[in-house]
């Protein structure tokens, strides 16, 4: 650990704050209060062999511990603080076990979760996502597709209380503002909708029953084949895209099911840092725009101003409303490169990881085993769609929630 150097601290310890007398209210109504649904971690990947190349082992990091650092570029020196950081020497291992495990066992209690990976283009979305390659990847380098289909299967292997379940998954992305079936390419612009039972969903994409591990990854690899991807200065397979990866788990008994949806982002870009002409320049467009989209919805989430957040201002922050609007569990990666050469980018994305921190919403828990909860959980849905649909959350100055 460094020495402790005296900066201003860009993210308040939200644990601190006080719980408002509304707050206590919705405690007494069985609901679980947390300050924030959304864990926020970060991740630098190791140096690539340009910025070796260019300014050998030098990095903008300086680190105190597992939570928080000091980020340099030639302008200032910022610190953050997050739920976890993972430097440069992290496992794939250490990163699902904090961000996406608790996650797992949400969803095998019917409940639903997100997972987003962040970041500039080249920054280790895809390696955290997928690891090195789908099909082949040695134990130790498995991304958290894997790992999670690997615990799913697990759960159903030795299940408890004999309960029996399916699980389907699906695979789409948004490429050039339409959704795309990946494991169909001839629906080519699915619509997003929204229900009570099931919450924003993908109509019409195509749902696949999966029974292990190994049928997951061939149908990965297939989607993640099928999966637009352009070769860019800054990475030469760059995704051209936002890939959700989506697991439906279906307990026999029961009419709920709950939904692991995972978001590889695509790469927001410097165009002249990544040299991108003709079509690659259009993609480069409309990612900026739908990620400038996703900074607009968590800027009116959390500055507390505003009574109307656009979450249909592109396909992305639609899809992600209920992810942000408190009706699922939810972790964000952000991937940064370690190096003063893309300090920039990387305090970019550390501050969009901070802003989006300072959503707080409330978030249900019910006993997995209690079949009484499905009727509680269909009533707290629909004071949670409510909410969603009115934008109704903790508002950032008075910690308070407002309830319609
Ligand atoms: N933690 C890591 N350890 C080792 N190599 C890594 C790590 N993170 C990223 N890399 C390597 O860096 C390169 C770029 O990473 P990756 O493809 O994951 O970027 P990305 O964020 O998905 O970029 P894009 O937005 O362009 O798709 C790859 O060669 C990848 O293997
Ligand atoms: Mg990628």
């Amino acid at each position: 650990m460094g020495p402790t150097i005296s900066l201003p601290l860009l993210v308040s310890p939200l644990k601190a704050y006080a719980i408002s007398p509304t707050l206590a209210r919705q405690d007494q109504r069985n609901w679980k209060v947390k300050m924030s649904n959304v864990t926020v971690c970060v991740r630098f990947r190791p140096l690539n062999s340009k910025e070796r190349r260019i300014n050998g082992d030098l990095t903008g990091i300086h680190s105190f511990d597992s939570e928080s650092f000091v980020f340099k570029d030639e302008k200032e020196d910022v610190r953050f603080c997050f739920d976890k950081v993972f430097y440069s020497d992290s496992e794939q291992l250490d990163v699902y076990e904090f961000l996406a495990s608790p996650i797992v066992e949400d969803v095998m209690s019917g409940l639903n979760g997100k997972i987003l990976t962040y970041g500039q283009t080249g920054a280790g979305k895809a390696y955290s996502m997928e690891g090195q390659s789908i099909l082949e990847c040695d134990e130790h380098k498995k991304g958290l597709l894997q790992r999670v289909t690997d615990e799913l299967f697990g759960f159903l292997r030795h299940p408890v209380d004999n309960k029996k379940f399916t699980i389907k998954m699906s695979m789409v992305e948004i490429y050039m503002e339409k959704v795309r079936d990946l494991f169909d390419l001839s629906k080519d612009n699915l619509p997003i909708k929204e229900s009570k039972t099931r919450g924003i969903f993908i109509s019409g994409a195509t749902e696949i029953t999966v029974t292990n591990s190994s049928e997951v990854q061939q149908c990965l690899s297939i989607g993640i084949a099928n999966r637009a991807v352009g070769e860019t200065q800054m990475n030469l397979t760059s995704s051209r895209s936002h890939c959700l990866y989506i697991f439906i788990v279906q307990h026999e008994e029961r009419s709920r099911s709950g939904k692991f949806v995972l978001v590889d982002l695509a790469g927001s870009e410097k165009v002249e840092k990544t040299g991108a002409e003709g079509r690659l320049l259009e993609e480069a467009k409309t990612i900026n725009k739908s990620l400038s989209a996703l900074g607009n919805v968590i800027n009116s989430l959390t500055s507390g101003k505003t009574n109307h957040v656009r979450y249909r201002d592109s396909k992305l922050t639609r899809f992600l409303q209920d992810a942000l609007g408190g009706n699922s569990r939810t972790a964000l990666l952000c991937c940064c490169s370690p190096s003063p050469l893309n300090a920039s980018e990387s305090l970019s994305t550390l501050r969009f990881g901070t802003r989006l921190k300072l959503i707080k919403s409330v978030q249900r828990s019910f006993p997995a085993d209690d079949d009484s909860s499905i009727s509680k959980q269909a009533t707290s849905d629909s004071i949670i769609s409510k909410q969603t649909t009115s934008d109704s959350i903790f508002q950032q100055d008075s910690y308070d929630i407002i309830v319609q």
